[in-house]
């Protein structure tokens, strides 16, 4: 039998709601389109794709349905069991391959993989990422590409939102660097690295090539009632979004941060 990692526990009180909650949102489509963006031109040409922290396999089935070989892991049973609903609903039986498997156990996974894809903050549930990029460093080929969308430390939408909400506390949580959330009443340990905190746990064996926010202009999902009423703000908000999330400050203080990492090449 599996042992639940705690995190996986917590998302799976959120698994059943989480693709009306977030994934068909307005602002977690946005949000993913510009993740996706990416993720089709730099994993370009790579065949075989390990996703981590797939959620319900949203990201996952677009790889597959468009040529990757996926396996999709996640801590959480009800997120995976929800992802093979949706396997079967789009009619594939083996690919994607979801399974079972925190990141932390990374090791039990068997196989070679040509790119390494995590999207919205799984990994912000992962205490120390070093580890986690010594097995990958094992576990992939020669130049092979990381896209890693985590949480930033500092959400500048954040802290306005609940400043002028009056909650500082929320509007702060984030800036300690390590956060308890209550997901559906059950508490997760949230963390929240720095880029160079991120920089320095891949290093030697992947070197960062590009970073840009996720969600700079765009709101958080939790505007997602204020955002449904300004349509056309929200259409703005990815305009400015694709203009300034490269630069250098404003790159960290989105509501995501998305790393592109090439494996180095160096000894693992
Ligand atoms: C916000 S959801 C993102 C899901 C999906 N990647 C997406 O784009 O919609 C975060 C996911 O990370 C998973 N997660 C959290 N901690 C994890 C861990 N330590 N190992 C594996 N998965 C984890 C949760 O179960 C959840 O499915």
């Amino acid at each position: 039998m599996i042992a639940t990692h705690p995190a996986g526990q917590a998302f799976d009180a959120m698994a059943d709601t989480y693709d009306d909650d977030f994934t068909q949102s307005h602002i977690g489509r946005a949000q993913r389109s510009v993740v996706m963006q990416d993720a089709f031109r730099i994993l370009h040409g790579r065949r075989r794709l390990l996703e981590l922290n797939c959620g319900t396999g949203e990201d996952a089935l677009r790889f597959a349905e468009n040529g990757w070989k996926v396996l999709a892991l996640d801590a959480s049973e009800r997120m995976i069991a929800c992802a093979r609903v949706r396997r079967e609903t789009a009619g594939t039986k083996e690919n994607p391959q979801f399974r079972q498997v925190a990141t932390e156990d990374l090791r039990e996974i068997a196989g070679e993989f040509d790119g390494v894809f995590s999207n919205f903050s799984g990994l912000n549930c992962v205490r120390d990422l070093a580890p986690v990029a010594r097995i990958l460093a094992e576990k992939t080929s020669p130049d092979s590409p990381l896209l890693l969308c985590l949480s930033t430390r500092i959400c500048l939408w954040e802290t306005a939102w609940y400043l002028l909400h009056g909650n500082p506390a929320k509007a702060f949580r984030r800036w300690s660097g390590r956060h308890e959330a209550m997901l559906q009443g059950m508490p997760v340990d949230v963390y929240y690295p720095t880029l160079n905190t991120l920089r320095t746990a891949f290093l030697p064996h992947f070197r960062l090539r590009r970073v840009r926010a996720i969600g700079l202009f765009v709101p958080p999902s939790y505007a997602e009632a204020w955002i449904q009423k300004h349509p056309l703000l929200l259409r703005m908000f990815v305009r400015l979004d694709a203009v300034f999330s490269r630069l250098p400050l404003l790159r960290v203080l989105g509501d995501h941060m998305l790393l592109h990492f090439e494996k180095s090449g160096e000894a693992v």
